[in-house]
Parts: C-alpha cells; structure tokens; sequence
C-alpha cells in the first residue's frame, strides 16, 4: 500500500502497446467494462506522459504468468511480459475497485477510485484447477460458461471437465454416435443415498456436441483456462457399456447408471476391441482438445469381472502377469503411449500409482496428499486434489440441518484454506508438485444454483492456496479481505454460501 488514490474519470488515458493484439484486448475489455459500471470512457493515447493514465507496458523476462501493478494518484502502470500476466493484472485491478465493477449495470455512486499500490506478483504453481462433473447431473452449456468466469476471476488456470462416467456419457465423438445416443440416459434416478427408491423420471438425452465444446475451449483460452477432459477408464465405464455391451467382460446386458457409488461392471481390457475404442475415442479427443494433458480416470476399478473372464485371463497368461492389477497397469501404459504419440501427457486418479505407472504421467491424489507426496517422492509431476481438503460436495457447514443435501464430510473454508499442497516433502521433491485444484461430483448438485453454493466461497480460499506463497498467507487475513467477496458475488448475480464466513470466524 502507497499513500493516496487514483482517481478513475473520463479525463483517464489508456495507453497500450501498438504491436501487442493480445494486450489490446485485454485493456479493452477493462475498458469496457469500466464504460458498463463506471459510466467512463478512457480516451486512447499513444503514451502516457504529462498525463493521468492507465499504462499497459511489455517489458521482457517476467514470469510467463507474472505482472507488475504499480498505482500511483495520477499514473496506472500495468507491467507483464506475456497475455497471461496482464490478464491477471487486470483481474487485481478488479479486486481494488469497488465490487460494482464485477456487474453489468452502471453504478454511479461507487466510488470510482484505486488506492495507490505497488504490487509484484506471480502464481505458485502452474497448474490452479477445479474439476466439475457433468455425468452424475449435467450441467446446461451457458452455466459452463459461467464456471469458466468463476475460474478467471479467481486467477485459476484449469478447467477438468468430467465427461464421461456410469450415469452418463456427455462428450459427441463422432466415430460412436451411439454413445451419446443411449450412453447420455439413464432410465431414472435414485432418490437420496441409494435409498432404493426411484425418480421413475428419464434424465437426458444430455451431452455437449463437438462444436459446442470447441467454443466453449476458446472462451477458456481468452480467459487463459486450459481444459482437460475426463475420459474415464478402465472402471466407471457403465454408459459406455451400455452402449456397448461387447467391451465388457460379460458381453451385458448393461445398463447407463441409475445410482452412485463404484461398480464391478467395467471394460474388458483382455478385448482388443476395448483398446480400439479407446484409441477411437482419444483421437476425437486429443484432436479437440489443444492442451497438452488429457485425464484418463483410472480410479475406483474393481477387479472381480477381469478374475472370471476369459480373455482378461488369456491377456494375463500372454503378458506373464501375476495378478489382476496387473491389467490396470498393462491399460495405463498402453493408453500413455498412445496418447505420447499424438504429442500429449496422461493425468490419471492416484490409482495410477499401484503399478508402475511411467514418470511422465501426472498424479492427481485425491484419497488426501497420501498418494500426491508418494508421487512426487518418486518423480512424477502431482497435482493434489486431496479429498479432506478440496472435495466441495462434501459439507461445508457443521449445521448439516440446514445445508442442502451433501454427499457427507466436512471442509469448510478455513480448511480448505490450511491445505499447504507441499508439506511434508523436501524442497526437491516439493517441486514436483504443479498445482492444486478443488472437484465438484455432482451426485447430489442437479442446478447450477446448488453448484455456486457449494463453490462459494471455497473456491476464493482454493484459489489462493494455489497463487500466494506459503509464507504469505494468513486465514484471519484471508478473512478480512473475503469481506468483500459476498459484495462481488452479488454483484455478479452468484449463489453463494452466505453464512458460511461469519460461522468460519466464529470457529477459529
Ligand atoms: C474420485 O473421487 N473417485 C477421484
Ligand atoms: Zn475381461
């Protein structure tokens, strides 16, 4: 903090490199903004001196996701070397604004005023994430793009889009249109927990076409979001079954998921034909998405249909394998390698770890940091998704009376707020860990309504354990500063868990 404030008025220049394209419109879209809720309309400029102005300013070798936002009372300098940076540049200016900047309305008795700062920052790690699944309910495409927002505004960097699993198959892949013919629905839907009792309601057909989803990737990609899908293998592979019973070891009937939980029907990795429609389905998929990692599951897969069937034990025989887990990791390595020749890099569940998965593959550890500091203990890259900490369908409130239905657990925002992704590994090994993110299984979430709450305010303490350095995070400060997270929430027309900072105050 610097003593004073920079006034924001009509008389503001906005100076921008003439050959950047990308910084351009970045500052034009503060701009307009600024026009929508402040009611004030920068006047371009080719530079900034003599004048009050908001500067944007390359300067080579900062952090790729780093920027400099120096406010004086008559000069705005925004310093980065990459988009990135200044992206999240003007995410910061954002947060020193009065919270009617995150509407879309003007506001003209805000105060339209920065306080004078000088700020140098970068991110912690690379990869800042929140996994949403779109199987267990789905998730209409214009709520997809209101996540993503959600994600921007928090600095975080990765969309995991969960799209295939036993309750439904939500991505188009035009080789298998079946799949989102009869994968996309299920008959109906189990009432609470497995109670036994049923909706008797048909729900979908359901999925996001590939046209959909390349837009919904290039929205990301303006926001600086890389998306990595979800192609679930070999267990929660029920919609795919149904689809095509021939993949299973039993050949079927099967059917798309009617409850929750992990079930004994998955692919027959003994069948060539099951590695023929996985490389089917990844093509379509590495082709669609342009990021470099693609998650492949291989969480949750009971072994019990590999033991009674013929071909897994043929496949067993030929490859001298001992034991059926074997089989998981023999589907893992192939898979890697398929995907290493189109260019790309698997991320799959902790489960990956009980073979002897490859040290290129990426560790997402999310039976708590166990299998995330083994990961990086043994050199592969971890990104830790531990469900103590970072599981938002779990509860968020001891006051389960009245919190809307949850799978069960408890992490509220203060814990969320305590994870240190790295304790517990040396400094060396620390490194190999790239990021973090939050997951929201949907089970129990049918509206995104249900989704906003359960992601707000958690996300705002996710998303500064994935930024700020350890040593500088602080909860009762991360508190005071959340404040003003409820006015931006409002602002922005979200649903958030309102209660859920004071109750966290009072517990500390
Ligand atoms: C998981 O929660 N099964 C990854
Ligand atoms: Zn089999």
């Amino acid at each position: 903090p610097q003593e004073g404030r920079f006034e924001l008025n009509s008389r503001v220049s906005l100076v921008i490199p003439s050959d950047a394209p990308e910084v351009k419109g970045i500052a034009d879209s503060l701009a307009e903004q600024l026009k929508l809720t402040a009611g004030i309309s920068l006047k371009e400029a080719e530079s900034a001196d003599g004048k009050t102005a908001i500067s944007f300013v390359v300067q080579e070798g900062m952090p790729k996701e780093g920027y400099k936002l120096s406010v004086t009372p008559s000069l705005i300098t925004l310093t980065a070397s990459q988009p990135n940076g200044f992206f999240y540049g003007v995410q910061t200016l954002y947060q020193l604004l009065p919270p009617a900047i995150y509407g879309k309305q003007l506001d003209k008795k805000a105060d339209w005023s920065v306080p004078a700062v000088e700020i140098e920052d970068s991110p912690r790690f690379v990869h800042r994430g929140l996994m949403l699944d779109v199987c267990r309910h789905y998730v209409p495409i214009d709520y997809i793009y209101k996540f993503i927002d959600l994600l921007a505004m928090n600095k975080m960097n990765v969309f995991h889009w969960h799209l295939t699993d036993d309750q439904g198959w939500r991505i188009e892949i035009k080789k298998y249109p079946e799949l989102t013919q009869i994968g996309s629905q299920r008959k109906q839907t189990v009432i609470g927990k497995n109670t036994g009792k049923y909706d008797g309601t048909p729900y979908g057909p359901y999925f996001f076409t590939q046209e959909e989803i390349k837009e919904v990737i290039q929205y990301a990609a303006d926001r600086y979001i890389t998306i990595i899908p979800e192609i679930e293998l070999p267990g929660h592979a029920l919609a795919a079954l149904a689809t095509y019973p021939e993949l299973g070891c039993t050949g079927g009937p099967y059917e798309v998921c009617q409850m929750w939980g992990v079930f004994p029907e998955v692919f027959c990795p003994g069948n060539e034909k099951t590695f023929e429609f996985w490389e089917g389905v990844l093509d379509e998929v590495a082709e669609l998405f342009p990021g470099e990692i693609i998650h492949i599951g291989g969480d949750e897969c009971p072994r019990d249909a590999w033991k009674k069937c013929k071909k897994c034990q043929a496949r067993m025989k030929q490859e001298k394998m001992k034991e059926e887990g074997e089989l998981q990791n023999y589907t893992v390595h192939r898979i890697e390698a398929y995907l290493k020749e189109k260019g790309k890099r698997i991320l799959g569940w902790d489960e990956i770890l009980e073979g002897d998965v490859s040290k290129t593959a990426i560790v997402m550890s999310w039976r708590g940091k166990t299998g995330g500091i083994k990961g990086a203990k043994r050199g592969n890259e971890v990104v830790m998704v531990p469900n103590d900490y970072a599981y938002f369908d779990y509860y968020q409130s001891k006051d389960i009376a009245n919190e809307p239905f949850a799978i069960g657990g408890f992490v509220d925002v203060a814990k969320v707020y305590s994870l240190d992704p790295t304790e517990g590994l040396t400094a060396e090994e620390g490194k190999k860990i790239i990021g973090v993110q939050a997951n929201l299984w949907t089970e129990y979430i049918t509206t995104f309504s249900h989704a906003q709450y359960m992601l707000l305010p958690r996300m705002a303490a996710l998303a500064e354990v994935a930024w700020t350095p350890q040593e500088a995070r602080e909860y009762s400060n991360f508190l005071n500063r959340a404040k003003l997270l409820t006015q931006r929430y409002e602002a922005l027309g979200y649903n958030f868990a309102k209660h859920i900072l004071q109750e966290s105050k009072s517990n500390e």
